[in-house]
């Protein structure tokens, strides 16, 4: 894997303030340090990215998906709701693992169905910051542990 694209969707750009008892208190540039630590030492490149509209995570993703580069989108509320973000994802020729910080299955029932979920690779939630890093640590020994003709991840 030469480089990681982390995509992250409205309101993320407010993590640390935004309802921390529910998403913690780290930013996004604490996230992103942190990620870049796991990455430096393997010369993966990161490229970190916020966006609140959906078109940008559209277009992020097809960018991905053209460079045969993998994404770890988390999409916040347009997982919930964005059939462009679906449609992008299954032409992306890419492994793409969703993530969310909350557990979404145990909040709001309008959280409950993803529309991403069914066209990720994987998906990792409910494990506040944590859940990005693992989702990187998943991709690093996907590429590092198998070799170029196995199943992605299994
Ligand atoms: C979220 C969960 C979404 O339901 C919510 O809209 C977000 C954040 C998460 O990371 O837990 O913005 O994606």
């Amino acid at each position: 894997m030469k480089a990681v694209h982390v995509l992250n969707g409205p309101n993320l750009n407010l993590l640390g303030a935004r309802e921390p008892e529910i998403y913690g208190s780290e930013t996004l540039a604490d996230i992103e340090a942190r990620l870049s630590v796991l990455c430096k030492p393997r010369g993966v490149i990161l490229y970190f990215r916020q966006s609140n509209h959906e078109g940008d995570l559209v277009s992020w993703v097809q960018e991905a998906g053209q460079a045969g580069e993998p994404v770890i989108l988390n999409a916040g509320a347009y997982s919930h709701t964005s059939i462009a973000l679906h449609d992008a994802i299954k032409a992306a020729k890419t492994d793409v693992i969703e993530v969310h910080l909350s557990n979404i299955h145990a909040r709001e029932s309008f959280r409950h169905r993803s529309l991403i979920s069914p066209v990720a690779r994987g998906v990792i939630l409910g494990f506040g910051a944590l859940s990005y890093d693992l989702a990187l640590e998943a991709l690093l020994t996907r590429g590092e542990a198998a070799p170029a003709t196995a199943p992605a991840l299994t």
